[in-house]
């Protein structure tokens, strides 16, 4: 891909000035861009209109909240006000509940927009990013769209990230190197104790950006996060959302947490009082709504155990997935899935990957997920 310079990037849409043929409502719908030939296709001549059931976007079909509903209608009266407050009070409660000084947390609208400016920041001087692939690509998208190469280490047979292979493929020049755990597309987990050891090894060499956004579908006790790291090196990020458990995609709020000095050097591209006064309140009220995470997680692996009884029945493999995605071989032409899916209702992603099409769906409700089965199982018999 062609190098841009910061400013004509920025004046062109994402993509668009590098030679995707892609739009930008259709990049914004996938925020890191088509992952295969099949969807450049799909979307170049999809028909828009019907209401469909979207399994593209790890979403959460329960959310938000009631608490968080309530918060909005709450703070609406407030909108005529920057919520520099509201910031500061957020900030305040994610520090305390991730045991860290304020000065640590970094809001943003989504943890997306931090993975961008993070890739704006760590790629403009060139050199290299490292991630396991396939991964959510958004901060590597971005580094490389500034001029740093883009390095990938394939997951293994399970499916998983390989952190061994992945602390090995650092290089002298590589200026961060990003992982997922849980991962998407691929909804795996790798054990704790690998993925610390690996951050602890990997951030003697380079930035480790611990990407953490569906952490909290795993049960709470395997809920072990890398935010500790970040007291002893400034070289790991970590970064959370609200959009998965939470259940607010659409309101955008995320945070990253890192030593001081390195949120500065993010903090270069990006607003200062980003997220909204609405995100900031309902995000403050689902902070540690552990009912509604506790009922989301229930939901979301009984809906699961639907579309994994069904591959394994029909021998597909999907590794073994925690969270609210999953992701395997395509058994026919991934552009004829997206199609024919899409006349019976129903939205997914194609990748590709080791020169064949996958398949990646996102988990809804326990119904959808039933008809979703009948349909998958019409088109691809
Ligand atoms: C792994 C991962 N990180 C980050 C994001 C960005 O989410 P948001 O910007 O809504 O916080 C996503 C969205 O799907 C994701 O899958």
């Amino acid at each position: 891909m062609e190098n841009l310079s910061r400013r004509d990037w920025f004046k062109s849409s994402l993509g668009l000035a590098s030679g995707l043929v892609v739009t930008t409502s259709f990049v914004n719908q996938l925020m890191a861009g088509p992952a295969s030939e099949a969807e450049r296709a799909f979307f170049a001549s999809r028909k828009m209109g019907q209401k469909k059931v979207r399994l593209n976007s790890n979403e959460n079909p329960y959310g938000p909240s009631e608490k968080a509903k309530k918060a909005v209608t709450a703070i609406l009266t407030e909108g005529n006000r920057y919520a520099f407050n509201e910031l500061d009070d957020l900030k305040k409660t994610i520090a305390a509940k991730e045991g860290v000084d304020p000065s640590y947390v970094m809001l943003g609208a989504g943890s997306g927009e931090l993975l961008v400016q993070t890739g704006i920041a760590f790629g403009l001087e060139g050199g290299r990013v490292l991630s396991g692939y396939p991964t959510f690509t958004l901060l590597m998208n971005y580094a490389q769209q500034m001029s740093a190469q883009w390095d990938k280490v394939d997951l293994n047979e399970k499916l998983e990230y390989n952190y061994d292979a992945l602390l090995s493929a650092i290089q002298s020049d590589t200026k961060l190197v990003f992982f997922c755990n849980p991962n998407n597309p691929t909804g795996t987990f790798v054990d704790t104790a690998a993925v610390k050891s690996f951050c602890e090894e990997a951030s003697k060499k380079t930035l480790v950006y611990a990407d953490e956004a569906y952490l909290e579908f795993m049960e709470p006790s395997q809920q072990k996060s890398m935010v500790a790291l970040t007291q002893s090196t400034p070289n790991i990020i970590v970064s959370k959302t609200f959009s998965k458990i939470y259940g607010l995609a659409g309101l955008r709020i995320g945070y990253i947490i890192a030593h001081p000095d390195t949120l500065k050097k993010v903090a270069k591209f990006g607003d200062t009082i980003s997220p909204s006064q609405t995100a900031l309140a309902a995000a403050k009220a689902s902070l540690g709504d552990e009912d509604f995470m506790k009922m989301t997680r229930e939901k979301n692996a009984v809906a699961r155990k639907v579309l994994t009884d069904y591959l394994a029945q029909r021998k597909m493999y999907c590794g073994d997935p925690k969270t609210n995605v999953l992701f395997f071989q395509a058994p026919k032409s991934g552009q004829e899935i997206l199609t024919q899916l899409d006349e019976k209702g129903f939205l997914i992603r194609i990748w590709d990957y080791q020169q064949k099409e996958w398949c990646r769906v996102s988990i809804g409700t326990q119904d959808e997920m039933k008809q979703f089965v009948k349909a998958f199982d019409e088109v691809v018999a």
